[in-house]
């Protein structure tokens, strides 16, 4: 079976052909980094109107790319949410236009479901299985009992890890999008340098806070009580080891976590998607603290916004007969996993 998937949720679109859920056949991605990183981070009016010139063209290519044509497809996914309203709806429109235009059916799947999805993509499925997301709009833990069926263990109750890398960098000095930066600056860093201390959330031990570390970073960089636009009072040379202590502080913590729900639930797998799971840091990180489950990362490529793993899983929902109206599905900003 082949599907189009179509991502747009945020700054970037997506558009992948995927056969039978895993044999990525072509897979493109647009990178709008060039715009928003004078604003420090993603501006939404100008990400919907860059996905509107990028979609049709990346569309035709991705045929191209993949040798096939639009009457050999079998169905069209598309990431209904959770996203950027704006976003949002240039891919969702696309995806209704293309399924009427083309006859062919239509899903519209979970964004961070996907992400998860990535990492099974290509690795086997051990349910049940713990799933740990961090991206730079979410991050929780999940049991993971089938795809499609989860049940949430722990979340953020403020920013998300990506977001608080990106805020990090602000501070620093480095530009958007701050996390691939942060672990480039860490690598000269000495990571124990700086005791910074991880979140804990009252009465919820696999829950998330990162608002804490941040100000933590933010007073050390500025000084107590110091503003995000105060300026710096340290030396150049002490950037280095505040990204390492932050980065292995936060790492540090989800990791463990992590680790503490697959035991407690016996999981068989350890699935982490989003796009945090692009860095090396937190792979090779993983794979030296676990020891008893086998930890499983997307596969390179598919760890940021991409359309494969929306082809992917929309290929799975297919399979459990849930195609969508192209006349009245509508994207969801805000949109949970299922359970
Ligand atoms: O999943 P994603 O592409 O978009 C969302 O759905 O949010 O994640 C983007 C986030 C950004 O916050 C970015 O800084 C972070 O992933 N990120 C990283 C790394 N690469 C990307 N964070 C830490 N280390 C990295 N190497
Ligand atoms: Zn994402």
């Amino acid at each position: 079976m082949l599907v189009l998937g179509i991502e747009s949720t945020c700054d970037e679109i997506g558009i992948s052909i995927v056969r039978d859920g895993s044999i990525i056949l072509s897979n493109s991605i647009s990178s709008q980094v060039d715009i928003h990183v004078k604003y420090g981070g993603v501006f939404p009016e100008l990400a919907s109107r860059r996905h509107i010139e990028d979609l049709i063209p990346m569309i035709k290519k991705s045929f191209e790319e993949a040798g096939i044509s639009p009457k050999d497809i079998d169905l069209i996914s598309v990431a209904k949410g959770p996203g950027l309203i704006g976003s949002l709806v240039i891919g969702m429109t696309a995806a209704k236009t293309l399924s009427l235009a083309w006859d062919k059916p239509f899903i519209g799947v979970n964004h961070v479901e996907a992400h998860l999805y990535a990492a099974m993509m290509d690795n086997p499925r051990l349910f049940p299985a713990i799933g740990l997301v961090v991206s730079g709009g979410h991050t929780f833990i999940t049991k993971i009992n089938s795809i499609g069926s989860y049940e949430l263990i722990g979340t953020t109750i403020d920013d998300a890890i990506g977001e608080a890398f990106d805020k990090v960098a602000k501070m620093l000095g480095l530009p958007y999008p701050g996390g691939p930066q942060i672990e480039k600056l860490a690598l000269k860093g000495d990571k124990t340098k700086y005791l910074f201390k991880p979140g804990r959330v009252k009465n919820s031990p696999y829950s998330f806070s990162f608002s804490g570390l941040k100000t933590n970073v933010l007073y050390q960089i500025k000084g107590p009580n110091s503003k995000p636009n105060s300026p710096s009072i340290i030396d150049e040379s002490e950037k280095a080891h505040i990204a390492a202590s932050f980065q292995n502080t936060a790492f540090s913590d989800v990791i463990e976590k992590t680790l503490k729900a697959a035991k407690e639930h016996s999981a068989k797998a350890i699935y982490i998607g989003g796009g945090v799971s692009n860095s090396q840091t937190l792979r090779s990180l993983f794979d030296l603290k676990c020891e008893n489950n086998p930890v499983y990362f997307p596969e390179k490529g598919l760890s940021l916004d991409n359309g494969a793993m929306i082809a992917g899983l929309g290929y799975h929902k297919f399979l459990e007969q849930k195609i969508s109206d192209p006349y009245d599905l509508e994207v969801m900003t805000r949109w949970a996993l299922p359970s």
